[in-house]
């Protein structure tokens, strides 16, 4: 591949767990890979890029996509992975926590999807991936709150893909099954071990299932899809 001609994907929430394996991934694919997180990323392949910034903030995420276009002059691919949860009954959230939840995964995806889709249809190309999990459609109590907030996620994208349709832009999104990050290090095993066992696929899940989702919903021959949510293991 030429530089003209490989691929630009932003990979948000990239500094660790999902993202920072999906970073790799596309790097070792030949894709100029730009991530961001609110910490500094270690990536130290010359194709990646390292944005010190917070997805909910939008003034960062414009000046981030501005850099990127100024650098690259396009976006062939957005993955929002990054999203924050903090596992805890309704009755002992605070306002605090469940608004900075929303800010994050709700607001912050959006954020990314708005700046990068007017970017991407310019070339009347682009592939939009936004992550939500298996909790939503599951109703895992103790997780209200991040399971709403992904909810969200996907009706956001769904109606996104009408929205952006006609520049060639699709929209999905997928749920991932628990993988091992430090998101759910803090979760009690026997937890985790309910939800795997009422699973179809009765296995964690790994990065790797994740890459194979956004491979799929990424393939420029994926350009009639659109407006999908995939759960993985079993769920609908
Ligand atoms: N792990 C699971 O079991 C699971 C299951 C289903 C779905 N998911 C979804 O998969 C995605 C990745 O989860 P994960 O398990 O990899 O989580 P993780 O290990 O906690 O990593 C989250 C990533 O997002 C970044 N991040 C957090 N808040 C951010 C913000 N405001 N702005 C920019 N970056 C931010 C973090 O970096 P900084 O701290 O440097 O900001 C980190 O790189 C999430 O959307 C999650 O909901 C995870």
């Amino acid at each position: 591949m030429t530089p003209s001609e490989r691929p630009v994907l932003l990979v948000t929430g990239s500094r660790k767990g999902i993202g920072r394996y999906l970073a790799e991934h596309y790097l070792k694919k030949g894709y100029f890979v730009e991530g961001c997180s609110r910490g500094d990323g270690d990536i130290g392949d010359p194709s990646y890029h390292h944005h010190h910034v917070d997805v909910a903030d939008e003034k960062a995420v414009r000046g981030m996509v501005a850099d990127i276009t100024k650098r690259h002059g396009r976006i062939d691919v957005v993955l929002n992975n990054a999203a924050i949860a903090s596992m805890n009954h309704v009755l002992l959230t605070p306002a605090k926590s469940a608004n900075r939840m929303l800010e994050v995964n709700v607001t912050g995806t959006m954020l990314v999807c708005r700046d990068a889709a007017k970017v991407m249809m310019r070339r009347r190309y682009g592939r939009i991936v936004n992550f939500t999990t298996i909790v939503a459609p599951i109703a895992l109590a103790g997780e209200a709150v991040y399971a709403a907030s992904k909810s969200a996620v996907v009706t956001f994208t769904r109606i996104l893909a009408f929205e952006l349709g006609q520049w060639g832009i699709t929209c999905n999104s997928f749920g991932a099954t628990p993988i091992m990050t430090d998101m759910i290090r803090g979760v009690p095993q026997d937890k985790i071990d309910a939800v795997v066992n009422g699973l179809a696929i009765k296995r964690l899940g790994t990065p790797e299932d994740c890459a194979n989702v956004c491979d799929f919903f990424i393939h420029p021959a994926s350009d009639n899809i659109t407006g999908q949510v995939i759960y993985l293991g079993g769920v609908t």
